[in-house]
């Protein structure tokens, strides 16, 4: 485990299960996890939940978030509307490793319909388990954080 252990998630209602999941499957591993919801399946609106999780890493209260939806789109989008927050939608082990080491990612968007409940703990585990470069890839952080203003 590296230092970002303590990590948020959210969701909207086409992702509670695969949420839940990747809850119990961080806690077993020892990560300090909060659950923003929701737990009820009614349909509900992806942005409320992407800027609630966001937020949440913007403040310093978790060190790492992990949002999901249908498709990971929307609340990506939505969670990228917050100041200090990188997050990128993975479908891969290779992308959700790479978004920590070159891009400094603090959040993984994962899509519930897109992948299988497998392959969505290994893109968590390597998203948790990578570490930022730095280097030439901080000055190219630091590029994205400067076109925030
Ligand atoms: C909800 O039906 C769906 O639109 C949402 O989960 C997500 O896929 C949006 O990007």
């Amino acid at each position: 485990m590296t230092a970002s252990n303590r990590i948020v998630l959210s969701s909207d209602h086409a992702a509670i299960a695969l949420r839940q999941t990747i809850a119990k499957h961080l806690e077993a591993r020892g990560f300090s996890v909060t659950d923003l919801g929701p737990s009820s399946p009614e349909s509900t609106h992806y942005p409320t939940h992407g800027e609630a999780a966001a937020r949440h890493v913007a403040a310093g209260e978790s060190d790492l978030g992990i949002v999901l939806c249908g498709t990971g789109q929307g609340i990506m989008m939505a969670a990228n509307k917050v100041k200090g927050i990188r997050c990128g939608v993975c479908c891969d082990t290779f992308s959700a490793q790479m978004i920590r080491a070159h891009n400094n990612a603090n959040m993984l968007s994962i899509g519930a319909r897109v992948v299988g409940e497998g392959v969505a703990l290994e893109i968590v585990d390597a998203f948790v388990d990578a570490e930022f470069e730095g280097g030439r890839h901080g000055t190219r952080v630091d590029m994205i954080t400067a076109i925030e203003g």
